[in-house]
């Protein structure tokens, strides 16, 4: 026992003195953690091997996790097929199998056998087999100074070859992907599933409890979570969608734990992070936090402002326009506590002073001298461009009729297939679509645009201050009878003659020949400079800091492991927020006179009569908690994990003090928010009225 204590505090302080990474922050590649890291994460109270975390020749963790669509983590929680990801990640295949009888956007879905559950198609979950470094094959060719347009030509190639070798012979798929801005590369080897079917989603009142009013917020009380099975073909590998396929048994799946969480608890995340920014020159996190963020938050502002107001004056409306404003203002509100996270930091300051100290260290280094300065004087010249693009993007493209309208411009030819699919589009679109509301919110959209983006950017001809009357009144493409009788039309040059001429897509033409001629290339060639700079201040700073800093790459959609313990906060003077939330806070926050906090009835009576059975806990039901891992987008649906590597929940958000830990993470504040796995299985079994689904779910008591 001394002994033990002994070497753990040992190793505690070997870590400490070798990493001035602040504690808990970091996104680390599973396959390299045995190189150390499971160390500090051992010595933090981890109880498995790095062997358990990540291993290629036997059953591992990574086994049981996948990437869920292109945005979401989920993971294996039963040998027969069953995961566990988000509410907000089923969200658009719970909506797809959605109508006005089979409500289950409102109510909730729960399969009551196999046959009940629902195919998605387009729907893939991607299981990693294999990561690897290949960056000598990669680079192999690439000699110092070599032209950039050179590089990059054998860089493909090389490459390409790797993802050929790898993938041949078997049905696996391949990616490399570069970390560190070029200066490794790792290959990445997925085996892809394609069956993967809808098998319980709680009503939105639970899974979307508190909306985007409490998005991004703790103390939060969403049940966001919902369940689905992948399945194989009888050889257990991926087939397309057949009624023959069965339930995949997966190499792993995770036990779940029933053991409760406390304050100070370790945690690990084990995920797909999208994309982080940890090694920015402080002039492009100026441009985030002064200019892009900003400019981003005010043109969403005028969104929400104008859908807000109809869609509270009308029913219909709301519900048409959920899941825009949804996705509106979940960015909204994420930069909004981006840019006050990185005010409070000074992280743009900061990173001045480490850009003159790498200065000095560099000043007798050819290779590395002057770079932060090259890196600013390109961030100088591109500033125009990227804000002229986030305009682009932010007002122009946020107007729906173009949007739209760009399918048909967009369209190769008009076969009947196309006319089809575009009609198909039409009848999705027009369903949640209100004219006036595209509209009112063009005219503001479109004064901000004239009013910040220099003309040379804007496309000739076309006049803001008419351009609402002149291409809402003309278009065929705001009126859904109009245009089903424009494409029945048979004569196909006719149609597409009526196509070019319209007015909201010679508009959707102006503009976006303006982007491609006036934006874009330079742009682009801007950034191409950047990196090749950026490939070089990261060598030169992982040079400088060699022995004193651990790095890891920015996230990039690849699996992570982000590790750290379970914990509150003070998000201001005076105020501290306790880690764990609970079904008591539900019912305080319970109003039906609220969308978002009208309480389903049968939660209301379980409430009531306190009937919670198995799942009590201090005379109540846990719901959510927080914790210090370091996640961002693409980390939803992740398995929060204890220090066994049993599931006790599931990431969905982050607090909203800690939103700038995509720039620079700050341990007082940021925190991940999960679901507890408890609050999912009482939901299942007494609210769902499913508890049949836990017969195949192991669990730790
Ligand atoms: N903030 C979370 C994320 O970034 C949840 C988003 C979905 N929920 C919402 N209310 N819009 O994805
Ligand atoms: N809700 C986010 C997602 O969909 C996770 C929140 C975050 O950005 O950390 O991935």
């Amino acid at each position: 026992m001394k002994h033990l204590t002994r070497l753990t505090l040992l190793t505690l302080t070997f870590c400490l003195s070798l990493s001035t990474t602040r504690a808990d922050e970091g996104m680390w590649l599973p396959s390299l953690v045995a190189e150390g890291r499971i160390n500090d994460m051992r010595a933090k109270g981890l109880r498995l091997t790095a062997e358990d975390l990540y291993a290629v020749n036997q059953a591992s963790l990574k086994d049981a996790i996948v990437r869920f669509g292109s945005g979401c983590t989920g993971e294996l929680i039963s040998d027969e097929g069953l995961l566990i990801t988000n509410h907000h990640c089923g969200y658009g295949q719970i909506q797809q199998h959605s109508s006005v009888e089979h409500d289950y956007l409102t109510h909730g879905f729960a399969a009551m056998n196999r046959s009940e559950e629902l195919p998605n198609p387009g729907l893939v979950v991607s299981f990693l087999v294999e990561m690897r470094d290949v960056t000598d094959a990669v680079l192999k060719g690439v000699k110092p100074g070599m032209d950039e347009a050179q590089r990059t030509k054998i860089i493909d190639r090389n490459k390409a070859k790797a993802i050929q070798a790898a993938t041949k012979g078997n049905h696996y798929k391949a990616t490399v992907e570069a970390l560190y801005y070029g200066n490794q590369y790792f290959l990445f080897v997925y085996e892809v599933f394609e069956d993967v079917r809808l098998v319980f989603a709680p009503p939105s009142a639970v899974g979307k409890f508190g909306g985007d009013t409490d998005n991004w917020m703790w103390p939060r009380h969403t049940g966001d979570f919902s369940i689905f099975r992948v399945y194989a073909g009888p050889d257990n590998k991926p087939a397309p969608y057949s009624p023959e396929n069965v339930p995949y048994v997966p190499k792993k799946s995770f036990t779940i734990s029933l053991k409760g969480i406390d304050e100070g608890d370790f945690t690990f995340v084990y995920g797909f992070p999208g994309r982080t920014y940890q090694y920015l020159h402080s002039a492009a996190v100026r441009y985030t936090q002064q200019l892009s963020d900003p400019h981003k938050v005010k043109l969403r502002t005028l969104r929400l402002d104008i859908m807000n107001r109809a869609m509270a004056a009308d029913a219909a409306v709301r519900i048409q326009y959920a899941a825009k404003n949804a996705s509106v203002s979940n960015a909204w509100k994420k930069w909004q506590g981006e840019m006050r996270g990185l005010e409070r930091l000074g992280t743009a300051a900061k990173k001045e002073a480490f850009e003159e100290r790498f200065e000095a260290w560099a000043a007798d280094k050819p290779e590395y001298a002057g770079v932060t300065e090259r890196l600013a004087a390109l961030y100088d010249s591109l500033e125009p461009y990227a804000f002229a693009r986030d305009y682009h993007s932010e007002a122009v493209m946020a107007i729906e009729l173009l949007k739209f309208a760009g399918n048909f411009a967009n369209a190769r030819d008009l076969k009947p297939e196309t006319i089809a699919s575009l009609q198909k589009a039409a009848d999705g679109f027009f369903k949640d679509y209100v004219p006036a509301i595209d509209r009112e919110t063009t005219t503001a959209l479109l004064q901000e645009y004239a009013r910040y983006v220099p003309a040379r950017f804007r496309p000739q001809g076309v006049v803001i201050d008419s351009f609402a009357t002149a291409v809402f009144d003309r278009s065929l493409f705001t009126d859904s009878v109009q245009l089903r009788a424009l494409l029945a039309t048979a004569d196909t040059a006719a149609l597409r003659q009526q196509i070019n001429s319209d007015a909201a897509v010679e508009a959707y033409r102006a503009f976006l020949s303006a982007y491609q001629n006036t934006i874009e290339p330079t742009y682009a060639a801007l950034n191409r400079q950047l990196d090749t700079e950026y490939r070089t201040y990261m060598r030169g700073m992982m040079e400088m800091l060699d022995g004193t800093k651990e790095f890891y790459p920015d996230a990039n959609s690849t699996l992570r492991i982000a590790y750290g313990k379970v914990d509150g906060y003070r998000p201001m003077d005076a105020v501290y927020y306790e880690p764990v939330s609970t079904l008591e806070g539900v019912m305080q926050k319970d109003n039906p006179e609220i969308y978002d906090y009208d309480v389903p009835t049968r939660l209301r009576e379980i409430y009531e009569t306190k009937d919670y059975g198995p799942w009590a806990v201090n005379g109540t039901v846990p719901v959510a908690f927080i914790a210090t891992n370091h996640t961002t987008g693409g980390n939803s649906g992740s398995p929060v994990l204890n220090a066994d590597g049993e599931l006790i929940g599931v990431n969905f958000d982050r607090c909203w003090e800690g939103t700038m830990s995509d720039l620079e993470y700050d341990p007082t504040v940021c925190r991940n928010i999960a679901l507890d796995i408890r609050y999912a299985l009482f939901l299942i079994d007494r609210v769902g009225g499913a508890g049949y689904m836990l017969d195949e779910m192991k669990f730790s008591k």
